[in-house]
Protein backbone atom coordinates (compact mmCIF):
# COMPACT_ATOMS: atom_id res chain seq x y z
CA UNK A 1 0.00 0.00 0.00
CA UNK A 2 1.40 3.51 -1.05
CA UNK A 3 1.10 6.13 1.78
CA UNK A 4 1.53 9.76 1.42
CA UNK A 5 2.12 11.20 5.24
CA UNK A 6 2.02 14.87 5.83
CA UNK A 7 3.20 16.55 9.74
CA UNK A 8 2.46 20.27 10.11
CA UNK A 9 1.69 19.94 13.45
CA UNK A 10 4.89 22.22 14.88
CA UNK A 11 7.83 23.67 12.88
CA UNK A 12 8.81 21.00 10.74
CA UNK A 13 7.04 20.76 7.37
CA UNK A 14 7.14 17.07 6.52
CA UNK A 15 6.30 14.85 3.78
CA UNK A 16 6.96 11.03 3.50
CA UNK A 17 5.86 8.82 0.62
CA UNK A 18 6.02 4.70 1.37
CA UNK A 19 5.74 1.46 0.54
CA UNK A 20 4.01 -0.25 3.14
CA UNK A 21 2.90 -3.90 3.01
CA UNK A 22 2.72 -6.40 5.75
CA UNK A 23 0.56 -7.49 9.22
CA UNK A 24 0.85 -4.40 11.20
CA UNK A 25 3.81 -5.77 13.95
CA UNK A 26 5.54 -6.96 10.90
CA UNK A 27 5.31 -4.32 8.56
CA UNK A 28 8.24 -3.54 5.81
CA UNK A 29 8.63 -0.29 4.40
CA UNK A 30 10.16 0.80 1.34
CA UNK A 31 10.82 4.25 1.99
CA UNK A 32 10.34 6.21 -1.13
CA UNK A 33 10.82 9.83 0.33
CA UNK A 34 11.22 11.30 2.99
CA UNK A 35 11.43 15.45 3.23
CA UNK A 36 12.07 17.47 6.17
CA UNK A 37 11.89 21.17 5.30
CA UNK A 38 12.86 22.58 9.10
CA UNK A 39 11.31 26.21 10.01
CA UNK A 40 14.26 26.59 12.50
CA UNK A 41 15.88 29.24 11.22
CA UNK A 42 12.59 31.32 10.41
CA UNK A 43 11.76 30.60 14.50
CA UNK A 44 15.35 31.32 15.89
CA UNK A 45 14.75 34.98 14.94
CA UNK A 46 12.09 34.66 17.37
CA UNK A 47 13.50 32.75 19.93
CA UNK A 48 10.57 30.23 20.03
CA UNK A 49 7.53 29.01 18.22
CA UNK A 50 4.88 31.38 17.20
CA UNK A 51 1.97 29.34 16.06
CA UNK A 52 0.73 31.72 13.18
CA UNK A 53 4.37 32.05 12.06
CA UNK A 54 4.38 28.27 11.92
CA UNK A 55 1.13 28.30 9.99
CA UNK A 56 2.14 30.59 6.98
CA UNK A 57 5.58 28.86 6.78
CA UNK A 58 3.46 25.35 6.41
CA UNK A 59 0.94 27.31 3.71
CA UNK A 60 4.42 28.03 1.92
CA UNK A 61 6.35 24.73 2.58
CA UNK A 62 4.01 22.45 1.43
CA UNK A 63 3.68 22.11 -2.24
CA UNK A 64 7.67 22.51 -2.64
CA UNK A 65 7.73 20.18 -0.05
CA UNK A 66 5.06 17.83 -1.99
CA UNK A 67 6.68 18.04 -5.33
CA UNK A 68 10.30 17.34 -4.00
CA UNK A 69 8.61 14.17 -1.54
CA UNK A 70 7.21 13.26 -5.61
CA UNK A 71 9.91 13.10 -7.63
CA UNK A 72 12.59 11.09 -4.96
CA UNK A 73 9.03 8.42 -5.05
CA UNK A 74 9.42 9.01 -8.77
CA UNK A 75 6.02 9.44 -9.04
CA UNK A 76 5.83 12.76 -10.51
CA UNK A 77 4.24 12.57 -13.97
CA UNK A 78 3.35 15.93 -16.05
CA UNK A 79 -0.15 15.92 -17.26
CA UNK A 80 0.11 17.07 -21.30
CA UNK A 81 -3.36 19.18 -21.25
CA UNK A 82 -4.02 20.13 -17.35
CA UNK A 83 -7.03 19.14 -16.23
CA UNK A 84 -9.30 21.90 -14.99
CA UNK A 85 -12.07 20.12 -12.96
CA UNK A 86 -14.30 23.35 -12.06
CA UNK A 87 -16.72 21.65 -9.61
CA UNK A 88 -13.55 20.53 -7.48
CA UNK A 89 -11.71 23.66 -7.94
CA UNK A 90 -14.63 25.37 -6.57
CA UNK A 91 -14.36 22.62 -3.33
CA UNK A 92 -10.67 23.06 -2.87
CA UNK A 93 -11.23 26.65 -3.10
CA UNK A 94 -13.50 26.88 -0.56
CA UNK A 95 -11.73 24.52 1.94
CA UNK A 96 -8.26 26.58 1.45
CA UNK A 97 -9.79 29.68 1.81
CA UNK A 98 -7.58 30.76 4.61
CA UNK A 99 -4.51 29.40 3.34
CA UNK A 100 -4.31 31.69 0.22
CA UNK A 101 -0.34 31.11 -0.28
CA UNK A 102 -0.86 27.29 -0.14
CA UNK A 103 -4.13 27.36 -2.77
CA UNK A 104 -2.75 29.78 -5.47
CA UNK A 105 -0.03 27.01 -5.50
CA UNK A 106 -2.51 24.20 -5.01
CA UNK A 107 -3.83 25.65 -8.32
CA UNK A 108 -0.62 26.45 -9.91
CA UNK A 109 0.42 22.69 -9.55
CA UNK A 110 -1.90 19.85 -8.44
CA UNK A 111 -3.75 20.21 -12.03
CA UNK A 112 -0.56 20.06 -14.27
CA UNK A 113 0.61 16.94 -12.84
CA UNK A 114 -1.39 13.05 -13.03
CA UNK A 115 -2.65 11.33 -10.15
CA UNK A 116 0.09 9.35 -8.89
CA UNK A 117 -0.17 5.62 -7.53
CA UNK A 118 -0.71 6.48 -3.89
CA UNK A 119 -3.58 4.48 -2.11
CA UNK A 120 -3.64 6.53 1.07
CA UNK A 121 -3.07 9.98 2.54
CA UNK A 122 -2.16 9.84 6.97
CA UNK A 123 -1.84 13.71 8.41
CA UNK A 124 -1.38 14.21 12.22
CA UNK A 125 -4.44 15.98 13.57
CA UNK A 126 -2.89 16.30 16.91
CA UNK A 127 -1.37 17.16 19.49
CA UNK A 128 0.74 20.53 18.46
CA UNK A 129 -0.51 23.90 17.52
CA UNK A 130 -3.75 24.40 16.12
CA UNK A 131 -3.11 26.41 13.02
CA UNK A 132 -0.43 24.70 12.16
CA UNK A 133 -2.00 21.54 12.45
CA UNK A 134 -5.26 22.52 10.56
CA UNK A 135 -2.97 23.43 7.68
CA UNK A 136 -2.04 19.93 7.20
CA UNK A 137 -5.19 18.89 7.81
CA UNK A 138 -6.61 21.06 5.27
CA UNK A 139 -3.89 20.21 2.66
CA UNK A 140 -4.50 16.61 3.05
CA UNK A 141 -8.40 16.68 2.80
CA UNK A 142 -7.64 19.16 -0.53
CA UNK A 143 -5.80 16.29 -1.77
CA UNK A 144 -7.96 13.82 -1.12
CA UNK A 145 -10.84 15.43 -2.38
CA UNK A 146 -8.66 16.15 -5.84
CA UNK A 147 -7.10 12.70 -6.26
CA UNK A 148 -10.21 11.05 -4.62
CA UNK A 149 -8.60 9.01 -1.54
CA UNK A 150 -9.42 8.57 1.97
CA UNK A 151 -7.61 10.04 4.38
CA UNK A 152 -6.52 8.43 8.27
CA UNK A 153 -5.80 11.31 11.21
CA UNK A 154 -2.82 9.95 13.05
CA UNK A 155 -2.13 10.91 16.47
CA UNK A 156 1.79 12.56 16.81
CA UNK A 157 2.92 11.40 20.10
CA UNK A 158 1.60 7.53 18.64
CA UNK A 159 4.23 8.23 15.65
CA UNK A 160 6.82 9.17 17.76
CA UNK A 161 6.42 5.62 19.72
CA UNK A 162 7.08 3.65 16.63
CA UNK A 163 9.38 5.77 15.22
CA UNK A 164 11.83 4.78 17.59
CA UNK A 165 11.15 1.13 16.31
CA UNK A 166 12.09 1.70 13.21
CA UNK A 167 15.01 0.12 12.11
CA UNK A 168 16.42 0.53 8.09
CA UNK A 169 18.43 -2.22 6.71
CA UNK A 170 22.00 -1.92 7.38
CA UNK A 171 23.58 -0.43 4.09
CA UNK A 172 20.11 0.40 2.25
CA UNK A 173 18.11 3.68 3.64
CA UNK A 174 15.41 2.81 1.50
CA UNK A 175 14.28 -0.58 3.30
CA UNK A 176 12.87 -0.57 6.43
CA UNK A 177 11.23 -3.12 8.85
CA UNK A 178 9.87 -2.72 12.33
CA UNK A 179 11.27 -4.15 15.46
CA UNK A 180 9.48 -7.24 17.59
CA UNK A 181 8.18 -5.63 20.65
CA UNK A 182 7.45 -7.88 23.50
CA UNK A 183 4.59 -6.56 25.95
CA UNK A 184 3.97 -5.24 28.19
CA UNK A 185 6.20 -2.32 26.80
CA UNK A 186 7.03 1.31 28.27
CA UNK A 187 7.28 4.28 26.20
CA UNK A 188 9.26 7.25 27.64
CA UNK A 189 8.15 10.01 24.94
CA UNK A 190 10.28 13.28 25.61
CA UNK A 191 9.92 16.27 22.96
CA UNK A 192 9.01 19.68 22.80
CA UNK A 193 5.79 19.71 24.24
CA UNK A 194 5.64 16.60 26.00
CA UNK A 195 7.15 14.16 28.85
CA UNK A 196 5.12 11.12 29.25
CA UNK A 197 5.30 7.50 30.55
CA UNK A 198 3.17 5.43 28.34
CA UNK A 199 2.41 1.79 29.06
CA UNK A 200 1.30 -0.19 26.31
CA UNK A 201 0.07 -3.97 26.59
CA UNK A 202 -0.81 -3.78 22.25
CA UNK A 203 0.04 -1.36 19.69
CA UNK A 204 -2.71 1.05 19.44
CA UNK A 205 -3.76 0.69 22.75
CA UNK A 206 -1.88 3.38 25.20
CA UNK A 207 -2.36 4.37 29.08
CA UNK A 208 -0.43 6.68 30.24
CA UNK A 209 0.94 6.32 33.46
CA UNK A 210 2.95 9.77 34.49
CA UNK A 211 3.64 13.00 32.85
CA UNK A 212 5.07 16.40 32.74
CA UNK A 213 2.78 18.93 35.84
CA UNK A 214 4.48 21.84 34.23
CA UNK A 215 7.15 22.37 31.40
CA UNK A 216 7.99 19.54 28.71
CA UNK A 217 11.28 18.63 28.74
CA UNK A 218 11.91 19.72 25.49
CA UNK A 219 10.83 23.49 26.55
CA UNK A 220 13.07 23.59 29.46
CA UNK A 221 16.19 22.22 27.29
CA UNK A 222 14.94 25.77 25.15
CA UNK A 223 14.14 27.83 28.36
CA UNK A 224 17.87 27.31 29.79
CA UNK A 225 19.39 27.67 26.77
CA UNK A 226 17.73 31.25 26.03
CA UNK A 227 18.89 32.18 29.77
CA UNK A 228 22.51 30.73 28.92
CA UNK A 229 22.42 33.14 25.44
CA UNK A 230 21.93 30.24 23.02
CA UNK A 231 19.68 29.96 20.18
CA UNK A 232 16.64 28.25 19.49
CA UNK A 233 16.41 25.16 19.37
CA UNK A 234 18.36 24.80 22.91
CA UNK A 235 18.17 21.10 23.23
CA UNK A 236 21.25 20.41 20.76
CA UNK A 237 23.15 23.91 21.69
CA UNK A 238 23.09 22.34 25.52
CA UNK A 239 23.90 18.97 24.60
CA UNK A 240 27.24 20.85 22.20
CA UNK A 241 28.00 22.60 25.42
CA UNK A 242 27.66 20.44 27.89
CA UNK A 243 29.84 18.06 26.31
CA UNK A 244 33.51 17.96 27.67
CA UNK A 245 32.45 20.50 30.16
CA UNK A 246 33.66 19.98 34.01
CA UNK A 247 30.74 20.03 36.77
CA UNK A 248 31.14 21.98 39.95
CA UNK A 249 30.20 21.21 43.37
CA UNK A 250 28.82 24.76 43.86
CA UNK A 251 26.91 24.61 40.98
CA UNK A 252 24.35 22.41 42.04
CA UNK A 253 20.74 21.50 40.44
CA UNK A 254 17.73 19.86 41.97
CA UNK A 255 16.84 16.38 40.36
CA UNK A 256 12.70 17.70 40.84
CA UNK A 257 10.45 14.98 42.31
CA UNK A 258 12.88 12.48 41.68
CA UNK A 259 11.35 10.66 45.26
CA UNK A 260 7.62 11.76 44.36
CA UNK A 261 7.18 8.12 44.15
CA UNK A 262 4.80 8.63 41.39
CA UNK A 263 5.82 8.69 37.88
CA UNK A 264 5.18 12.36 37.33
CA UNK A 265 7.47 14.93 36.16
CA UNK A 266 8.06 18.47 36.51
CA UNK A 267 10.90 20.89 35.28
CA UNK A 268 9.86 24.25 35.31
CA UNK A 269 11.27 24.63 38.96
CA UNK A 270 14.95 23.68 37.15
CA UNK A 271 14.84 26.04 34.56
CA UNK A 272 13.84 29.18 37.56
CA UNK A 273 16.97 27.25 39.78
CA UNK A 274 19.03 27.81 36.63
CA UNK A 275 17.89 31.41 36.14
CA UNK A 276 18.40 32.18 40.04
CA UNK A 277 21.94 30.37 39.46
CA UNK A 278 22.94 32.64 36.73
CA UNK A 279 21.82 35.96 38.36
CA UNK A 280 24.16 35.28 41.48
CA UNK A 281 27.07 35.52 38.87
CA UNK A 282 28.84 38.35 38.38
CA UNK A 283 30.80 38.40 35.00
CA UNK A 284 29.26 34.70 33.87
CA UNK A 285 32.46 32.89 32.05
CA UNK A 286 31.90 30.76 28.99
CA UNK A 287 33.00 27.97 31.16
CA UNK A 288 30.37 28.43 33.84
CA UNK A 289 27.85 28.24 31.19
CA UNK A 290 29.34 24.92 29.56
CA UNK A 291 29.34 23.37 33.32
CA UNK A 292 25.59 24.76 34.23
CA UNK A 293 24.44 23.28 30.75
CA UNK A 294 26.41 20.00 31.89
CA UNK A 295 24.78 19.82 35.29
CA UNK A 296 21.12 20.75 33.80
CA UNK A 297 21.63 17.65 31.44
CA UNK A 298 22.95 15.66 34.23
CA UNK A 299 19.79 16.53 36.62
CA UNK A 300 17.03 15.94 33.44
CA UNK A 301 18.87 13.04 32.52
CA UNK A 302 18.83 11.22 35.75
CA UNK A 303 15.20 11.83 36.65
CA UNK A 304 14.08 10.39 33.29
CA UNK A 305 16.27 7.50 33.85
CA UNK A 306 15.25 6.81 37.54
CA UNK A 307 11.68 6.74 36.91
CA UNK A 308 11.58 4.88 33.89
CA UNK A 309 13.54 2.35 35.43
CA UNK A 310 10.78 2.40 38.28
CA UNK A 311 8.11 1.76 35.78
CA UNK A 312 9.64 -1.11 34.01
CA UNK A 313 9.92 -2.52 37.50
CA UNK A 314 6.54 -1.85 38.54
CA UNK A 315 4.96 -2.66 35.49
CA UNK A 316 7.37 -5.81 34.50
CA UNK A 317 8.13 -4.13 31.22
CA UNK A 318 10.15 -6.15 28.38
CA UNK A 319 10.93 -3.49 26.63
CA UNK A 320 11.52 0.04 26.91
CA UNK A 321 10.84 2.61 23.85
CA UNK A 322 12.22 6.16 23.82
CA UNK A 323 11.02 8.88 21.38
CA UNK A 324 10.67 12.58 21.06
CA UNK A 325 12.60 15.05 19.63
CA UNK A 326 14.87 15.21 22.92
CA UNK A 327 15.67 11.59 22.50
CA UNK A 328 18.23 12.58 20.27
CA UNK A 329 20.38 13.79 23.17
CA UNK A 330 23.67 12.03 23.60
CA UNK A 331 23.78 11.83 26.88
CA UNK A 332 20.02 10.56 27.45
CA UNK A 333 21.10 8.20 25.12
CA UNK A 334 23.76 7.00 26.67
CA UNK A 335 22.97 6.65 29.98
CA UNK A 336 19.41 4.35 29.15
CA UNK A 337 21.51 2.29 27.01
CA UNK A 338 24.28 2.15 30.15
CA UNK A 339 21.27 1.48 32.89
CA UNK A 340 19.56 -0.77 30.76
CA UNK A 341 22.38 -3.32 29.74
CA UNK A 342 23.47 -3.20 33.16
CA UNK A 343 20.13 -3.35 35.07
CA UNK A 344 17.83 -4.84 32.92
CA UNK A 345 19.74 -6.94 30.42
CA UNK A 346 16.64 -8.85 29.32
CA UNK A 347 14.98 -6.00 27.98
CA UNK A 348 14.70 -4.40 24.83
CA UNK A 349 15.59 -0.83 23.89
CA UNK A 350 14.24 0.47 20.97
CA UNK A 351 15.32 4.61 20.24
CA UNK A 352 15.11 5.96 16.97
CA UNK A 353 17.69 6.90 14.41
CA UNK A 354 18.77 10.51 15.56
CA UNK A 355 17.06 11.89 12.06
CA UNK A 356 13.89 10.16 13.17
CA UNK A 357 14.21 11.42 16.60
CA UNK A 358 12.74 14.01 15.81
CA UNK A 359 9.59 15.32 13.68
CA UNK A 360 9.41 14.02 10.71
CA UNK A 361 6.46 11.83 8.15
CA UNK A 362 8.08 8.67 8.27
CA UNK A 363 6.47 7.53 11.33
CA UNK A 364 2.86 9.02 10.54
CA UNK A 365 3.06 7.03 7.57
CA UNK A 366 3.70 4.13 9.68
CA UNK A 367 1.33 5.17 12.32
CA UNK A 368 -1.50 5.44 9.64
CA UNK A 369 -0.66 2.35 8.11
CA UNK A 370 -1.15 0.28 11.38
CA UNK A 371 -4.28 2.13 11.93
CA UNK A 372 -5.44 1.23 8.50
CA UNK A 373 -5.05 -1.78 8.97
CA UNK A 374 -7.06 -1.94 12.68
CA UNK A 375 -9.74 -0.20 11.33
CA UNK A 376 -11.67 -1.20 8.48
CA UNK A 377 -12.90 1.56 8.04
CA UNK A 378 -11.13 4.92 7.04
CA UNK A 379 -12.23 7.94 8.42
CA UNK A 380 -13.88 10.28 5.74
CA UNK A 381 -11.66 12.84 5.24
CA UNK A 382 -14.38 16.05 6.12
CA UNK A 383 -14.93 14.53 9.94
CA UNK A 384 -11.08 15.36 10.74
CA UNK A 385 -10.28 18.01 13.35
CA UNK A 386 -6.89 19.62 14.53
CA UNK A 387 -7.15 18.74 18.08
CA UNK A 388 -3.95 20.26 19.65
CA UNK A 389 -4.26 18.82 23.22
CA UNK A 390 -4.97 15.01 21.77
CA UNK A 391 -4.40 12.35 24.10
CA UNK A 392 -2.69 9.17 23.18
O1 LIG B 1 9.61 15.95 18.84
P1 LIG B 1 10.10 17.28 18.45
O2 LIG B 1 10.92 17.42 17.19
O3 LIG B 1 8.91 18.30 18.33
C1 LIG B 1 7.81 18.21 19.20
O4 LIG B 1 6.90 17.37 18.93
O5 LIG B 1 7.85 18.95 20.20
O6 LIG B 1 10.95 17.86 19.69
C2 LIG B 1 11.54 19.13 19.68
C3 LIG B 1 12.31 19.33 20.97
C4 LIG B 1 12.86 20.75 21.14
O7 LIG B 1 12.51 21.22 22.42
C5 LIG B 1 14.37 20.56 21.01
O8 LIG B 1 15.12 21.49 21.76
C6 LIG B 1 14.54 19.16 21.53
O9 LIG B 1 13.44 18.44 21.02
N1 LIG B 1 15.79 18.54 21.08
C7 LIG B 1 16.80 18.18 21.92
C8 LIG B 1 17.85 17.69 21.11
N2 LIG B 1 17.46 17.75 19.80
C9 LIG B 1 16.19 18.27 19.81
N3 LIG B 1 16.89 18.24 23.26
C10 LIG B 1 18.02 17.82 23.83
N4 LIG B 1 19.08 17.36 23.13
C11 LIG B 1 19.04 17.27 21.78
N5 LIG B 1 20.10 16.81 21.11
ZN1 LIG C 1 7.26 15.73 17.93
Amino acid sequence: MKILAIETSCDETAISIVNAKGAAERAKLEILSNIVSSQIEIHAQYGGVYPMVAKREHSKALIPVLKEALTESRLLKQEKIPTTEASKIKKITKMLEREPELLAAFLNFIPTIKKPAIDLITVTSGPGLEPALWVGINFAKALSLYWDMDVVPVNHMEGHILSAMIQKKEGNSTKASIGKISVPAIALLISGGHTELVLTKELGKYKIIGQTRDDAIGEAFDKVARILGLPYPGGPEISKLAEGAELDPSLKLPRPMIHSGDFDFSFSGIKTAVLYMVQKIENITPKTKATIAKEFENSVTEVLVFKTLKAIEKYKAKTLIIGGGVSANKKIREEFAKHISEKHPDITLFIPTRDLSTDNALMIALSGYMKSLRSNRVKPASGIKADGNLKL
